[in-house]
């Protein structure tokens, strides 16, 4: 703090994520007691809260990545939002017609809204608190062109609702997994052996298209994304 005169409080992470909202236990260490804060990325601007809803800045390539897959016109469905990183990084530096953007947690969803207003992308963005299977089931079905999974421990559950919010014409799922892979093994095809089964289990008429490693998150354990090119 004495060198970057800028910082008003010191937090060390405490323990990894866990939870239905993926949360750390944080440790105040120096400063303010305070966890929201503001952070910017490539033009856009998060309002935070680091103890009351995920967010990671390590990610903010794969955001980058999928926003330059986006077509004009899409209509993109974020299944698990948070306060928005992904949404928002799209709304501005793409040109979709709408992101309809699910969070379970209500704190994320609030904040959310806050970071659609300092972005000025209310007319691109559909902010929804609930659990993502029942809002598909019940609004969402044959909506989307994209849909997003960003919940890599348990995305492989919400597959199927993910497949029923792809308009009937087909279009992609971003999928993301935690892998565990030896030295001999390859992360990224150990994941897409798993979700080719559940698809084929399933019927669907697929492509994947790429996979590659997100990031590396412990000693020979990979997060994983997985470009999923459903036919119609
Ligand atoms: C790993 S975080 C990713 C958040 C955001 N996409 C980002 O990159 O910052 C996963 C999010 O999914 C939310 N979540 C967990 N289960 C959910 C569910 N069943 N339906 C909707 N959201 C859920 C959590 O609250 C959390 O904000």
């Amino acid at each position: 703090m004495s060198i970057h005169r800028e910082v008003k409080a010191v937090w060390r992470q405490a323990s990894s994520v866990s939870g239905d909202y993926r949360l750390r236990q944080l440790e105040f260490l120096l400063g303010e007691r305070k966890t929201e804060t503001i952070y910017r990325e490539y033009g856009c601007i998060f309002k935070i809260d680091l103890d009351k809803a995920y967010f990671s800045p390590r990610l903010s390539y794969e955001r980058l990545r999928i926003a330059e897959l986006i077509q004009t016109g899409e209509v993109v469905l974020n299944m698990f939002a948070g306060v928005g990183c992904y949404s928002i990084f799209i709304a501005k530096h793409s040109e979709p017609l709408k992101v309809y953007s699910i969070d379970i947690n209500p704190v994320a969803i609030h904040l959310l809204h806050e970071n659609i207003r300092l972005n000025r992308v209310a007319d691109k963005i559909v902010p929804i608190k609930g659990d993502a299977k029942k809002v598909i089931e019940t609004e969402l079905q044959n909506i989307a062109d994209r849909v997003l999974m960003p919940l890599p421990e348990r995305a492989y559950s919400y597959l199927d609702s993910a497949l029923l919010a792809l308009k009937p014409t087909g279009g992609w799922a971003h999928y993301y997994a935690f892998q565990h892979a030896k030295k001999t093994e390859d992360p990224v095809e150990k994941v897409e052996e798993k979700v080719s089964e559940k698809l084929h289990s399933l019927g669907v008429n697929f492509k994947l298209d790429s996979g590659r490693i997100v990031r590396p998150i412990g000693p020979r354990w990979y997060q994983v994304v997985l470009d999923i090119n459903v036919k119609g």
